[in-house]
């Protein structure tokens, strides 16, 4: 099948992004393997025909607002995000009309619509640093209620906390996190933003998933307890193979991100099904906002 999809990927122009939290198969097939970050910079980036993305909806709309030329898919178009339906255009606006003129940081996982109400977006990777670029004291911070109070306990700036989540990296508790510190002395403890804060207290390091391979990488440490989705696990096991690496709760399982297999893939390449498409007076402004995070690595 991978030399199906190979064969059919040439004859398509296309390429293959995953996400770090992607079955291992996936990852392994992908020509390119990232956080939402760097995924966006390659969609925005490459000079493909097609992208295939492999992912959960948020992150195909993204590729799909930085460039409306390219045809993007989805080999499971019903793969969305919870967290990023916690918060809708509608309550957006009228929140935003109770607190009047203030800055709206919204983190990429999130609809196009919602992206087109914000100021600028941000991920888990950059949203320090997307803060404070902002000439403004007060800020709105969503959909990620824990990503919001992370960055507030890390800038002087006033953040107003959205009230949404990841149902899964919510739920990593801190006893959870004692128990495999204590089964596993000595090890690392990398902990995701969207784990809630006093998880992310006990952690080494609160990083992007892109950051967490970063830092085992080249880290002198040989353990590691892994506070984010179960998918990172495959990538840093074949990254460091002298390296240990122990998921910081069996219940970190995202199965948005599990859904698509290699079946599915070579599927929507055949019939290339499953295409995102953003309404133009929606892309433009969500543009705007997309636009204006990643101009700021560059
Ligand atoms: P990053 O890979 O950008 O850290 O994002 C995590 C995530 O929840 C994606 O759904
Ligand atoms: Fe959304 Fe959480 Fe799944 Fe990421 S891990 S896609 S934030 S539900």
């Amino acid at each position: 099948m991978i030399k199906q999809i190979e064969a059919i990927k040439r004859q398509r122009r296309a390429i293959i992004l995953a996400h770090n939290y992607q079955p291992p198969e996936i990852q392994d097939l992908a020509d390119l393997c990232g956080d939402s970050l760097e995924l966006s910079r390659l969609a925005a980036a490459t000079d493909a025909e097609t992208i295939i993305f492999c992912g959960v909806r948020f992150m195909a709309e993204t590729a799909a607002i930085l460039s409306p030329q390219k045809t993007v898919l989805m080999p499971r178009p019903e793969a969305g995000c919870p967290m990023a339906d916690m918060i809708t255009p509608e309550a957006l606006a009228s929140r935003k009309a109770e607190l009047g003129e203030i800055p709206v940081v919204t983190y990429v996982n999130s609809t196009a619509a919602v992206k087109a109400l914000s100021t600028i977006c941000c991920t888990s990777a950059n949203a320090l640093e997307v803060v404070e670029s902002l000439d403004a004291d007060r800020i709105l911070m969503g959909p990620d209620r824990n990503l919001a109070l992370n960055i507030a306990a890390r800038t002087t700036k006033e953040i107003i906390p959205w009230p949404g989540c990841c149902p899964y990296h919510d739920r990593l508790s801190v006893q959870e996190v004692t128990d495999a510190r204590r089964a596993h002395p000595g090890a690392v403890f990398l902990a995701h933003p969207e784990c809630r804060p006093e998880v992310v207290a006990l952690a080494d390091a609160a990083l992007s998933t892109s950051g967490m391979l970063r830092y085992a990488r080249e880290s002198e440490k040989n353990e590691f307890i892994i506070g984010t989705e179960i998918g990172l696990l495959h990538t840093l096991a074949k990254e460091n193979p002298h390296k240990r690496f122990y998921a910081a709760s069996e219940n970190l399982v995202c199965p948005d991100m599990k859904r698509i297999s290699l079946a599915d893939v070579l599927g929507c390449l055949e019939r290339m099904d499953g295409r995102v498409t953003v309404p133009e007076e929606i892309r433009r402004p969500a543009y705007a906002a997309v636009e204006r995070m990643i101009a700021l690595g560059r």
